[in-house]
């Protein structure tokens, strides 16, 4: 899945000699093998992800120095390598977090695809670099460098949280830059808790985010236990601060799909991942609608929202034998499926 490199990646090759002068921390948008190829044309990079899919590769590919959650290990850095990320708040939120290891006077590259925002790059490192250059562009790729002159705050992520109430249900989200739906409740899964009122016993809130539905779930719920995963550091750590602050108890841990989850639940419930256009998150949903059933206990259903045109129900049914559409409007649709 990380294994072509990227345009972007593909013209950082052609830098690697001002790129491998120093150990980098490198961070943001990590969708290949490049801290292999920074580690062969010098010092090894000390990797940095909130992606726990890309965590888990690398760790597989033998990479030592690669830490996953929401900042980096206390430490010092030569140098910093941010990849942008697809929100320029994740971005401005990765710097904060990754420039207090250096020390002034180090280089800081940014780089990202020239329609993923990299050209705001200038921008970002203003209130740290008086000075930012761009480096090369090649392939709808930009690198920018820059000096580290006016040295960060120390870094405190609850200076990063993000609130908005529910209503409703008399409760406060909590979220983190780039999380799904961090300022509002997407409407999709505003019809998924108006749909799902009651539940009971063991409830996976896969995909957590922000952990929304599964707070909603539990507050309404006393008869109720549950797990929440997510792929991203953020998220999941956006929905530890959700439940703390609404005082709930849940069990919140990283997941690639459900390869991190054990035992049976009487309900898997979820607004799964989608993008238009991109793969990995059709596979991550279909991988979960085929492999559901082997999670749940007997009686046990899985409840998903998604967008009226994807094709879900017929996976569902090859799967289940059924598929159930519990509410539909015109963009979204609730599906139930029993074992
Ligand atoms: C559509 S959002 C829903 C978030 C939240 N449940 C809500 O309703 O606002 C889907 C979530 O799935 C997570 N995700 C993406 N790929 C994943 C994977 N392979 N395994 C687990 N979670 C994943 C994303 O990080 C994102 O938080």
């Amino acid at each position: 899945m990380f294994e072509a490199l990227t345009p972007v990646s593909d013209m950082l090759t052609r830098n690697l000699d001002i790129l491998s002068r120093q150990p980098l921390l490198v961070c943001g948008l990590l969708e290949d093998g490049l801290p292999g190829l920074l580690a062969e044309a010098g010092p090894a990079p000390r990797v940095f992800t909130t992606d726990f899919r890309y965590f888990q590769w690398q760790q597989a590919q033998g990479l030592a120095d690669i830490e996953f959650g929401t900042s980096p290990a206390p430490g010092t850095a030569a140098g910093l390598l941010l990849l942008m990320p697809k929100a320029k708040a994740e971005a401005e939120y990765l710097l904060a977090a990754c420039l207090p290891l250096l020390a002034a006077g180090a280089p800081v590259f940014i780089a990202g695809d020239n329609k993923g925002g990299v050209k705001s790059a200038p921008k970002l490192l203003a209130p740290y670099c008086e000075q930012v250059n761009k480096l090369d562009s090649a392939r709808r790729a930009s690198l920018y460098q820059a000096e580290l002159t006016t040295l960060p705050a120390p870094f405190g992520l609850a200076d990063w949280v993000s609130r908005y109430p529910l209503e409703e249900e008399q409760l406060q989200i909590c979220a983190l830059p780039g999380v799904f739906s961090a300022a509002h409740l997407d409407s999709g899964s505003r019809l998924l808790l108006k749909t799902i009122t009651s539940l009971k016993g063991r409830v996976l809130d896969f995909g957590c985010g922000a952990g929304v539905i599964g707070a909603s779930l539990l507050k309404r719920n006393a008869d109720m236990t549950l797990e929440c995963i997510d792929i991203n550091a953020l998220a999941l750590e956006a929905s530890r601060t959700t439940l703390a602050e609404n005082r709930l108890d849940a069990k919140v841990y990283p997941s690639d799909g459900l390869s991190q989850v054990s035992g049976k639940f009487n309900h898997i419930i979820t607004n799964p991942p989608f993008h238009a256009g991109l793969k990995t998150f059709y596979h991550t949903t279909e991988t979960l609608l085929s492999s559901a059933a082997d999670y749940l206990l007997p009686g046990g259903s899985l409840i998903l929202v998604a967008n009226a045109f994807l094709p879900y129900p017929e996976l569902i049914e090859k799967s289940f034998g059924h598929c159930e559409t519990l509410a539909a409007t015109g963009k979204f649709k609730i599906y139930r499926a029993r074992r």
